[in-house]
């Protein structure tokens, strides 16, 4: 039996990035709680299996083609998603990319690329998003950071990931004005920074043996995190069991801040 307080029947997600990997598998688990779901993404070529699977629970499934780093398609991104689903209540900002390149090789064009989609787009995603939860009494923001935005790993290669620990700690920042200012309207904003995840987004260093080996070498657990295994930290910031909590990053890695 679940518990009520993770109960998330009636709530309205948008999930960005949601046509495959971790968004995809956060807006199922989202929906496996009782959510409806609008997924958003720039490319739903993936998304054919997840989109069944929700609907087969009997929750709403939204798809709304947009591209987080125009601010016009955001906007249009948060209205369709409110007026799909009858209101929002729920945001999981997730859409998010890497360059990997040491410091030295990195472009002007690099830089703003993963800044512009993993920082800046969050900004104007929860800013409008918030608009909507204001209207519904309050809701629940939930940024995918990274445990690249609390430390800095250096890989074999030499690689440090440097836009991206910037951006991700960026979004830890991001995540607590928005909290401390929205703390009265009923809207909790948190972030959750995991460790390296199986995903498409990962294939590269998976198929690095010496990368792989590496990052498994340094994480107590020895191992990746799967997608599946971010669902609790999803659920848990987007239900009534996280209403005391605020600004926080829940960080989920395996034991590697641990040392
Ligand atoms: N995989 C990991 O190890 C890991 C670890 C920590 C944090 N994260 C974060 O989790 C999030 C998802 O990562 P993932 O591994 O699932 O990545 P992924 O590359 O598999 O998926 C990202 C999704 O975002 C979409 N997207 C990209 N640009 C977009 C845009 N401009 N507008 C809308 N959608 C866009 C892509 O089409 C894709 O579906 C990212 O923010 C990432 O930084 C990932």
């Amino acid at each position: 039996m679940s518990h009520p307080l993770f109960d998330l029947t009636g709530q309205k997600a948008l999930v960005t990035g949601a046509g495959r990997g971790i968004g995809l598998t956060l807006a199922i688990g989202l929906a496996r709680a009782g959510a409806d779901v609008a997924l958003a993404d720039i490319d739903f070529s993936g998304v054919d299996a997840g989109r069944s699977e929700i609907e087969a629970m009997g929750r709403k499934c939204v798809l709304i083609e947009a591209n987080v780093t125009d601010g016009d398609s955001v906007d249009r991104m948060v209205s369709e998603a409110a007026a799909g689903l009858g209101g929002l209540t729920i945001l999981v900002n997730n859409a998010g990319t890497n360059v990997r390149k040491k410091m030295d090789e990195l472009t002007e064009e690099d830089w703003d690329r993963v800044l512009d989609l993993n920082l800046k787009s969050l900004f104007f995603i929860t800013r409008r998003a918030g608009e909507e939860m204001k209207k519904a009494g309050g809701g629940k923001v939930i940024n995918m950071a990274s445990l690249m935005g609390w430390s800095v790993f250096r890989n074999p290669r030499g690689q440090t990931y440097g836009p991206y620990a910037s951006s991700k700690g960026g979004v830890i920042s991001l995540t607590r004005s928005f909290a401390v200012e929205w703390a009265k309207e009923n809207i909790q904003v948190n972030c959750i920074c995991p460790t390296f995840i199986e995903t498409l987004l990962t294939k590269p260093l998976t198929e690095d043996p010496e990368v792989f080996g590496a990052i498994c070498d340094r994480t107590p657990m020895g191992r990746f995190g799967q997608m599946e295994e971010l669902i609790g930290p999803c659920v848990f910031l987007a239900s009534a069991a996280s209403n005391l909590v605020t600004g926080e990053s829940l960080i989920v890695d395996g034991g590697w801040n641990a040392g």
